[in-house]
């Protein structure tokens, strides 16, 4: 199915990486339907890794997000939640080295947390953050259903 994700271009790989990582997103079929660079507060932070509170390293990954500009974006393409999550790699970049070698963390990543690259983990979270990020409703008639 035609699907949109969001992506996020982590402030480690703002500097060096972020044009390159949009050439390579177009390329490999993505199209870029919203695109917006934003410094997150720790309170923004904070609530988009909700999910992840509690957990050792939360502290310092807010902390991280908020050391500089991110990209944000919405990708759109058939499976693209999928798609950008290969694109990615696994989280861990010795592990993608391993696995994926081809894949952005295992290029540019340079540890666990500083991990270059943030896409969601399925469809719901998805639309949940990119209607966070972008402040949109979420229009998917599927997911709207009940
Ligand atoms: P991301 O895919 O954005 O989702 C949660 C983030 O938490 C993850 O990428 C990493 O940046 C970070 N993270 C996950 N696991 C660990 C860990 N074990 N140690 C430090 N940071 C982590």
């Amino acid at each position: 199915p035609m699907q949109r994700t969001l992506a996020v271009i982590k402030p480690d790989a703002m500097e060096e990486h972020k044009e390159g990582i949009l050439e390579e997103i177009q390329a490999t079929g993505f199209t870029v339907a919203q695109l917006k660079e934003t410094v997150l507060s720790k309170e923004m932070a904070e609530e988009f890794y909700k999910e992840h509170r509690g957990k050792p390293f939360f502290e310092q990954l807010v902390e991280f997000m908020c050391r500089g500009p991110c990209t944000m974006l919405v990708l759109t393409k058939e499976n693209a939640v999928e798609e950008w999550r290969a694109m990615m790699g696994p989280t861990d970049p010795e592990q993608a080295k391993v696995t994926s070698p081809n894949s952005l963390r295992a290029r540019f990543a340079s540890s666990i947390l500083h991990n270059s690259v943030h896409g969601a983990s399925n469809e719901q979270h998805a639309e949940e953050k990119i209607g966070f990020i972008f402040g949109e409703i979420c229009t998917d008639a599927e997911s709207n259903s009940d």
